[in-house]
Formats: C-alpha cells, sequence, structure tokens
C-alpha cells in the first residue's frame, strides 16, 4: 500500500466485563487505500460506531492490529502509538450535524485547527479559502455558519476536516440531513477530494441513496465484517 491508508486485522472490541460484557467487534478485518472511498454499512447495533472510534483512536480495542500506513497503532491489546496526537494530525472527522463554530465565520471555521496546530493565520486562511472553492462554497466564505443551507453547510465540515490533510477521513453518516442530490454531491466531492490529497476515507451510512455508489463496502453484522464490491463505479480498463 502506498502512502497511507488504513489496514485492519482481527479487531475486537468488548465493552465491559463478566457476566454484562459487550462483545461489539468481534472479527474486523478492513482496509482503505490513499485515495479511496469506502462505505461501511450495517444494522443498529452491529458495531459501526465502535468501529469508527477505534480507527479515529477515540476508544482502543481489545485486540486485533491497526495499522496506518507503515505505522503500527494498536497490536493484540498494545498501544504503541501517541493516540492524542494522531487525531490532531492524521484523522479528519466529519458527522451528521457540521457542529460549525457559530461565532466564527466561515473561512475561519475551516482555518481554525491548522492555526492551532501553528500555521500563520494568513497562509491558514488562504488554504482555507482554496478548500471553499474546490468545494463550492467560497461565496460564502465570510458568512456565519447560520445563514447558510444545510448543504453548504456540511460542505465546510468537509472542507474543515480536510484542512490539516489529513492521511484518512472518517465520515459517520454524512448525508443524513440532506437531499438526494446534495448526498450524491456529498459523495461526488468526497471521491474528488481523496483522490486530490491522496487521503483515505471512511464512509458509515443507512443513506440508501449513496450505498450504491460507493466501489467498495464493508457490511458489519453483529460485530463481523464481509466485503462487498459495488456495480456502480467499474474500474476503468487499464
Ligand atoms: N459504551 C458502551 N458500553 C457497552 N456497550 C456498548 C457501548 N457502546 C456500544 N455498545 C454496544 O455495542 C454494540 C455496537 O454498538 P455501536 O454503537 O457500535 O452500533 P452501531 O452499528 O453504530 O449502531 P447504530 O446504527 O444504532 O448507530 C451494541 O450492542 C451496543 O449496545
Ligand atoms: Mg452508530
Amino acid at each position: 500500500m502506498d502512502g497511507f491508508g488504513i489496514r485492519i486485522e482481527g479487531l475486537r472490541k468488548r465493552y465491559g466485563e463478566g457476566d454484562t460484557a459487550v462483545d461489539a467487534l468481534k472479527d474486523v478485518n478492513l482496509t482503505v487505500s490513499p485515495g479511496e472511498v469506502v462505505g461501511l454499512i450495517g444494522p443498529s447495533g452491529s458495531g459501526k460506531s465502535t468501529l469508527l472510534k477505534c480507527l479515529g483512536a477515540v476508544i482502543e480495542p481489545t485486540a486485533g492490529r491497526m495499522t496506518l500506513g507503515d505505522e503500527v497503532i494498536y497490536d493484540n491489546g498494545w498501544k504503541l502509538a501517541d493516540l492524542r496526537a494522531l487525531r490532531r494530525d492524521r484523522i479528519g472527522f466529519i458527522f451528521q450535524a457540521p457542529h460549525l463554530i457559530p461565532f466564527l465565520d466561515v473561512i475561519d471555521n475551516v482555518a481554525l485547527l491548522p492555526m492551532l496546530a501553528g500555521q500563520p493565520n494568513a497562509q491558514a486562511r488562504r488554504r482555507a479559502l482554496a478548500l471553499l472553492e474546490a468545494l463550492d462554497v467560497a461565496h460564502r466564505a465570510h458568512a456565519r455558519p447560520s445563514q447558510l443551507s444545510g448543504g453548504e453547510q456540511q460542505r465546510v465540515a468537509i472542507a474543515r476536516a480536510l484542512a490539516n490533510q489529513p492521511p484518512v477521513v472518517l465520515a459517520d453518516e454524512p448525508t443524513a440531513p440532506l437531499d438526494s442530490e446534495r448526498a450524491l454531491g456529498v459523495v461526488g466531492i468526497l471521491n474528488h477530494m481523496a483522490q486530490q490529497f491522496r487521503t483515505a476515507i471512511v464512509v458509515v451510512t443507512h443513506d440508501e441513496k449513496i450505498i450504491p455508489t460507493f466501489r467498495r463496502r464493508y457490511h458489519i453484522r453483529d460485530g463481523r465484517t464481509d466485503e462487498e464490491r459495488g456495480q456502480a463505479h467499474a474500474e476503468p480498463a487499464g
């Protein structure tokens, strides 16, 4: 696998202990290459959010292996990386609701994390504007989030997730509040951004409108993954 990307092997997560223990993940195997967008689909309670939290270094798995690029993050119950630094520098999050900061204008919502990471303000804003242009929402750069439509807010949230150019982006139901056209637009943008920045993107979704658009998807049932290849976008020949 070139560059970054995600590889998970035999991942397990148990919540609690003894009689009340819940085995939320029993055997999860998944890979995402740089530049690829993968769908993660499954019924309620199947372990989607648990897996996304393990991937995002928010909770630690009980067993199994997870690597980001050539760096081993967990190996059979051992944590081998600084998880705070990992979350800050390597992972972008997109949630169902945009969670923008209401008293900052759009451009500063996107530039905030890079500024906090030490980028000069002017440079962070210039890059934020370029991302907003790529996402077709630069004309709203100086508006407040509350003055934007739902689809515009979600595009700003995507720009924010990409602002630090993380190699991994995790999206939890990013299209749930959007109509079909906007939902498909968001998926198109994620694919485009993944290719442009060589980002590995995982999208958790129930959304029937967008499920067929993933070239590769993982079904999770009762804590176990099955890979499935979609028909929608055949690999180009050659
Ligand atoms: N903190 C926790 N403590 C104990 N059990 C938990 C905890 N979080 C989740 N679970 C259990 O783990 C299993 C998987 O939950 P998870 O939230 O990952 O499912 P999900 O696929 O995201 O579901 P949904 O589609 O409803 O969001 C469920 O049985 C859930 O009850
Ligand atoms: Mg969930």
